[in-house]
């Protein structure tokens, strides 16, 4: 079977924190694995009331095929968005896409070839990596700290590497939930720069924000910096997932290669998806739906925290999660998170080890844990089962 298949396809790899899934749906097993959003935050009767008049009155529309662009009311909408976040950019520079997952994967269709270096944090998105992987570019680690990406780090292996891109998640990145510090992102710009690579900055996370004044302005607002940033954005975490509607907002040549390769991946993402989600923005409904989803998740994150504080406390390290849909553990000493699994859903608890987000390999005693899915009192009972597989 082997033999049939292209070398791209022969170098991909399967996600490998996939292998959970089959605890995510257990209601014995407290679940801090998933990365999903909570289904409690969806607006599902509102998405009905708009899809049922949508079929009713636009069945022409919503059932057709549409521009590969995107549609083009959306297409405006979400460059006010971007806008908004300080980036300067017009209707022209948006292409909508099927959720930014497929942003991933036309970018590195469109900008990769075998070989090409392109670097990565440590720890990452799998799903970044995972498109990067399939057209068989090479991954570079960057160290992250608590003010994320390192900037020595990032000079370092730009000179080593002559990299093609540097992808990066800036606001409390999937899975280290870090949010990165402003003056990092000027110092990302300014290596990008002296070293001649691309920047692609995933945003899915920066609208959940749980801590007062946390600066989420991405590198793509830095003056100058639209030549170099490919930004990515998303509808997944702030309406729902399964509406599969994201973004890419990049430089003009750039985006019409984007669109060609879009075209023969999917000639445009779905209709009726794009239009509910146009519908629901231009009603000014994102708004409050942003408001409802932040608080819905801000008393989970909290009472997270306070359970990794008193069960925790000396025997690892967490970040604040001051945005985002995960707390990201460290834990002291020489622990290999990934062989305790088996122990913890034995005590009824899921979580994620953080290898699996290392393209270098490090990260053994690293886990990722999400505060999304499960209520107060399961977070809580959650966290001290966990500390009892790890005493
Ligand atoms: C960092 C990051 N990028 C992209 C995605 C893909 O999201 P979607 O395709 O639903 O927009 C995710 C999903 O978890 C993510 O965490």
């Amino acid at each position: 079977m082997e033999r049939g298949l292209s070398a791209d396809a022969r170098n991909f790899r399967p996600s490998a924190i996939r292998r959970f899934a089959k605890y995510y749906h257990d209601p014995s097993i407290i679940g801090f694995a998933g990365g999903s959003p909570s289904s409690e935050t969806f607006p599902a009767a509102r998405v009905a009331a708009i899809a049922e008049r949508l079929l009713r009155e636009q069945s022409s529309v919503v059932l057709q095929y549409g521009p590969t662009a995107g549609v083009p009311r959306l297409r405006e909408f979400v460059a006010g968005i971007c806008r908004g976040r300080g980036i300067d950019c017009t209707t022209d520079d948006v292409l909508i896409t099927t959720g930014s997952q497929q942003a991933l994967d036309l970018v590195a269709h469109t900008l990769l070839d075998p070989g090409d270096v392109v670097l990565v944090e440590l720890p990452t998105y799998i799903g970044g990596t995972g498109s990067f992987y399939a057209r068989r570019a090479e991954m570079r680690g960057v160290a992250q700290d608590d003010g994320g990406i390192v900037v020595e780090s990032l000079s370092e292996a730009a000179r080593r590497f002559q990299p093609k891109l540097l992808y990066v998640i800036p606001n409390f990145q999937n899975p280290s939930g870090r949010l990165m510090a402003q003056q990092r992102r000027d110092e990302v710009l300014r290596v990008a720069e002296e070293h001649d690579f691309l920047i692609v900055e995933d945003d899915p996370y920066g609208e959940l924000v749980y801590a007062e004044g946390a600066d989420t302005t991405p590198i793509a607002a830095r003056p100058g910096s639209t030549k170099r940033t490919i930004y990515l954005g998303s509808f997944s975490k702030v309406l729902a997932p399964g509406l599969r509607c994201g973004w890419i907002v990049a430089p003009k040549e750039i985006l019409a290669a984007i669109e060609i390769a879009k075209q023969a991946a999917d000639l445009c993402s779905g209709m009726l998806d794009q239009s509910i989600v146009d519908e629901f923005c231009a009603g000014g409904e994102l708004a409050p739906q942003i408001e409802r989803v932040r608080n819905f998740y801000r008393g989970k994150r909290a009472t997270m925290l306070a359970a990794l504080g008193e069960h925790f406390g000396g025997r690892a390290t967490w970040t604040p999660a001051d945005g985002g849909l995960f707390a990201w553990l460290t834990l002291a000493g020489d622990v290999d998170a990934e062989a305790r699994i088996e122990d913890a859903v034995a005590a009824g608890v899921v979580y994620v080890p953080g290898a699996p987000f290392f393209v270098d390999g490090s990260g053994r005693n690293t886990l990722r844990l999400t505060f999304a899915k499960e209520p107060d009192e399961r977070i809580r009972d959650g966290v001290a089962r966990l500390a009892r597989v790890f005493a």
